[in-house]
């Protein structure tokens, strides 16, 4: 299969692609998606098979109007509507009570459904394009670390899909922030780049965070849990500081990555990139492709205390 680069002139092209069950990657702010027509079964299908990705992982629905929400959810309460003014389009994904018109294998089985509607103009074109809601589960095999440039989801996809709609560089890198709000606490599931903080302070309540829920909000004890995620291959090794950095580079193999803010070295065996949300999975697939066997991590003020970085650095190296 020849997989097609579309850009923002293509859509509608890609659109058409989309209707005829053909799988098609496209941008949003947070990272790229794989997408499918939610009422689709037979495309759904085929994004399971081509990731490698575990039936009961369930897919999140992206809309690019609010009135699509009752398409996709029933019981919608009060509280979403708050959530979506305030924060849609963006990178904020909301788990409410599924419509039952929703196929079984969106939701992995689950009587809830993902839905939020991404901040990027090319992805809002493409669903109003197509006029339904789109499937995207995060364009990348199972486990890797996810796409944030049209080349990532090729290094992936390439031969396998239809096309990739090329929107650039994700703005923002890491996935969405998922909140469960079918319970009367809600309950941030995944951390992402709207913090806690940012939804207390618009609904003022509460919020529970709870990542070791991720992939289910129901029975089921979080199946994803099983998998190591957004991992390249390499070894990597976290450190608060730069306290102990020359006693562990006396004892690690190079060549090596070191994601810092605050260290730098003409060693040529040593290659040094900033640390932050936006380029970890770029260089995270840069390692790989550089046969890098180790990363190390060096933390900072800022770094330290942002729990969505975190949360992808600690799966990453499977602490989590
Ligand atoms: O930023 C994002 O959210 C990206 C872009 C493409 O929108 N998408 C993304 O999809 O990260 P994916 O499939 O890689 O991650 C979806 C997450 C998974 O952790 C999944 O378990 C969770 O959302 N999820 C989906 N439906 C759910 C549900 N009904 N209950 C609980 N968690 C759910
Ligand atoms: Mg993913």
């Amino acid at each position: 299969m020849l997989t097609h680069l579309y850009t923002r002139n293509d859509i509608k092209q890609a659109a058409c692609e989309l209707l005829r069950g053909n799988i098609i990657a496209f941008a949003t702010e947070t990272v790229y998606g794989l997408a499918a027509p939610v009422f689709n079964v037979a495309a759904i299908e085929k994004i399971f098979i081509v990731k490698g990705r575990p039936s009961d992982n369930p897919l999140i629905i992206h809309i690019s109007r609010l009135d699509q929400l009752s398409q996709v959810a029933v019981h919608i309460p009060p509280l979403a509507y708050t959530l979506a003014r305030a924060f849609w389009p963006g990178p904020l994904t909301l788990i409410l009570a599924r419509h039952p018109h929703v196929p079984g294998i969106v939701t992995g089985g689950l009587d809830t459904v993902a839905v939020r509607m991404p901040a990027h103009p090319d992805a809002l074109t493409l669903i109003d394009t197509v006029g339904q809601p789109l499937v995207a589960p995060s364009a990348n095999i199972s486990g890797k670390p996810s796409s944030t440039r049209a080349e990532h989801v090729l290094e992936d996809f390439n031969g396998k899909i239809t096309g990739v709609l090329d929107g650039g560089i994700c703005s923002q890198g890491i996935e969405s922030t998922v909140i469960d709000i079918t319970t009367s606490t809600p309950l941030i599931l995944r951390p992402g780049p709207i913090t806690k903080d940012n939804i207390e302070k618009v609904i003022g309540q509460p919020v529970i965070y709870n990542p070791t829920n991720e992939h289910t909000s129901g029975a089921l004890k979080s199946p994803g849990m099983k998998y190591r995620h957004y991992a390249p291959e390499a070894k990597i090794i976290v450190l608060e500081n730069k306290d102990h950095l020359n006693q562990v580079l006396s004892t690690t193999e190079k060549p090596l990555m070191i994601l810092s803010n605050e260290f730098a070295t003409a060693e040529k065996n040593i290659h040094v990139y900033p640390l932050n949300p936006k380029t970890l999975y770029h260089y995270f697939r840069q390692s790989d492709k550089n046969n890098i066997s180790t990363i190390i991590i060096i933390h900072d003020a800022v770094s330290r205390l942002d729990t969505a970085l975190l949360n992808r650095i600690n799966k990453a190296a499977q602490k989590q």
